[in-house]
């Protein structure tokens, strides 16, 4: 009797703990499906290889539903063979990637209907009028008739080319033939921009143009731009994927890439003090990491103090300079931008 109790409260454990664990992958699994419902592109061991040259290399990242995404690296860095992998223009050598959860190759019909491209050198035909070169575009991708009569009417709205609707594209500037690019990019309504250096080659009129549509474009679509130029980024982006020689250096928050930047903190002091002395009175302050000087006129010394980000050593440098009796004229600190990562991260050192 109590052997036949023991094996029933044992299987009633048992099934206790089936469930559970039923249970727990069921949550799981809800989780997942929830993260993936939120992903936009999701890049997996990505490498692209041209003959002997290995372009990418096995980069992985993803973009979530609604994010700007600044794509940053130096010229040469992969940024355009990523993004036409992604485009499903380019087969990767190696890897996977999907948008929307299609798989750019093995659903690229799917996948293709949800991204507007604009590559690097927009190629538009010279010989048609905007509105006709638009309603060609529609047409390619699929739109009829009075669907792709309203939606050309939409984008030569949104993208302001009223004025030049009736123009032929090639006597247009170039800040009017990007927008004819990003009209074409949008002219399917795709939930996701994918933008190749959009103000490469523009002066800084049209640049601004140009940043304050993708801004405005960016509030409905999810958008991933690449670039090569910083206040780009900081301007128009949530995150940053750098980028650098065909690999990904860090993808964050410009504020949190700055933040855990290892010496991001910087002060720029002149002391008229004892050159070694100075030196290594400075270098012993808690949180430095690197004192570099450079002798000025008449005995007076330019250190940079190097710290971790957040800290401020300008009271140390102060008070040692008052303890010291050592002249000091000059005493700066240097916020760390952006910049400053970019630097660190793609250093060829
Ligand atoms: N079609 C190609 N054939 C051979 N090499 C290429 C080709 N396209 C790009 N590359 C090389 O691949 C690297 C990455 O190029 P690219 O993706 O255009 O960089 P980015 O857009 O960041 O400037 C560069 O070294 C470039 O010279
Ligand atoms: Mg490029």
């Amino acid at each position: 009797m109590r052997a036949r109790l023991l094996r029933f409260r044992l299987a009633l454990g048992a099934q206790a703990l089936v469930k559970g664990l039923a249970g727990l992958r069921q949550s799981l699994q809800t989780e997942n499906i929830a993260a993936a419902q939120n992903r936009m592109i999701e890049v997996s061991n990505l490498s692209k290889r041209y003959g002997r040259h290995l372009a990418v290399r096995d980069i992985s990242f993803s973009v979530s539903k609604g994010e700007i995404v600044g794509f940053l690296g130096p010229n040469g860095a992969g940024k355009t063979t990523t993004l036409r992998m992604l485009t499903g223009f380019l087969p990767p050598s190696s890897g996977t990637a999907t948008i929307a959860g299609f798989d750019i190759f093995r659903d690229s019909i799917e996948a293709r209907k949800r991204i507007g491209y604009m590559p690097e050198n927009v190629p538009l035909y010279d010989d048609m009028r905007v509105r006709e070169y638009l309603s060609f575009r529609a047409q390619l991708k699929g739109l009829k008739g009075s669907d792709a009569r309203r939606q050309v009417t939409d984008v030569i709205d949104t993208c302001g080319l009223e004025s030049v609707r009736r123009k032929m594209i090639k006597t247009l500037s170039k800040g009017y033939r990007q927008r004819v690019g990003l009209a074409d990019a949008l002219v399917h309504q795709p939930e996701l921009l994918i933008l190749d250096e959009p103000t490469n080659g523009l002066d800084p009129v049209q640049i601004r143009q140009i940043r304050e549509l993708i801004k405005r474009l960016a509030l409905n679509h999810t958008v991933l731009i690449s670039t090569h130029i910083l206040s780009e980024v900081e301007m128009i982006a949530d995150r940053v994927i750098i980028i650098d020689n065909g690999q990904i250096k860090a993808a964050d928050t410009p504020q949190n890439l700055i933040n855990e930047m290892r010496t991001a903190g910087r002060v720029h002091t002149e002391i008229q003090a004892p050159f070694e002395e100075a030196s290594s009175a400075l270098a012993r302050i808690n949180s430095v990491k690197k004192v570099t000087s450079e002798l000025l006129e008449d005995n007076w010394i330019r250190f940079t103090l190097w710290s971790d980000s957040g800290t401020d050593t300008r009271q140390c440098i102060h008070k040692l300079c008052m303890e010291n009796k050592w002249q000091l004229r000059s005493l700066v600190r240097h916020e760390a931008k952006l910049e400053d990562v970019f630097v660190e991260l793609t250093r060829k050192d």
